[in-house]
């Protein structure tokens, strides 16, 4: 089954808790929400407050993904703000350490995934695959909502469902970025079965229409 994460990115960020109540409505799995420091990425959003203010306001499953350079530094702040999965680049994380950081992310109760850049190998995440919940595959550049699919990823898709089914484990595949009804059957079809989806769910006139039909056509 499919887990359909809109993205807050592309919401009205003046009517936070608004958006996050109309995508729960709107039967989305979980919020994705893109923290942003201007450093690892070109662009700035929000951070651990910005969460923890959020957080009375829905039920939905907080899904953060920390595009901010030494994200071990604000671990506990997006852990006490509420966050359920905490997304790590493989490009920012210390990896000398990266073993133990995932550690004191399940003892806090929470999930953890690490994420590529379109330009990162997928093999980059194997040595820490165990300790996975999640793997993150980008489909585009991070930093802005609204860019184009880049289906030269859909091979690390299929390569990372291979490997996770070879050590048979249960590892979420998640791609962001470009996800549309155009261009999730074959992400889906690679092997992905997260889909976190911006101006698609959005930028939609009605949003229950569109996850529903993301929905449709992830199933495979
Ligand atoms: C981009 C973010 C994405 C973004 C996706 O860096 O990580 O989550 O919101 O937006 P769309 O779905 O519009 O590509
Ligand atoms: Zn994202």
């Amino acid at each position: 089954m499919a887990i359909i994460a809109p993205s807050v990115l592309s919401g009205d960020f003046a009517h936070l808790a608004d958006e996050a109540r109309r995508m729960e409505s709107a039967q989305a799995d979980w919020l994705h929400l893109d923290v942003m420091d201007g450093h690892f990425v070109a662009n700035l959003t929000f951070g651990a407050p910005v969460i923890a203010a959020l957080r009375p306001y829905t039920g939905l499953f907080f899904d953060v993904h920390l595009m901010i350079s030494q994200p071990e530094r604000y671990l506990d702040d997006f852990i006490q703000a509420g966050a359920d999965m905490l997304t790590m680049h493989i490009e920012a994380a210390k990896q000398e350490t990266l073993s133990e950081t995932l550690q004191k992310i399940h003892a806090a109760g929470k999930l953890a995934a690490l994420s590529v850049k379109p330009g990162t190998a997928i093999e980059s995440v194997y040595p820490w695959l165990d300790q996975l919940n999640m793997v993150l595959i980008m489909t585009v550049e991070p930093g802005f909502g609204g860019q184009a699919f880049m289906t030269d990823m859909l091979w690390k898709i299929s390569s990372l469902r291979k490997e996770i089914n070879r050590r048979g484990r249960d590892v979420i595949i998640q791609v962001d970025g470009g996800i549309s009804v155009k261009t999730i059957a074959a992400a889906a079809g690679a092997g992905a079965d997260c889909f976190v989806a911006g101006s698609a769910v959005f930028g939609a006139q009605d949003p229950a229409a569109a996850i529903l039909s993301l929905r449709e056509n992830a199933a495979i």
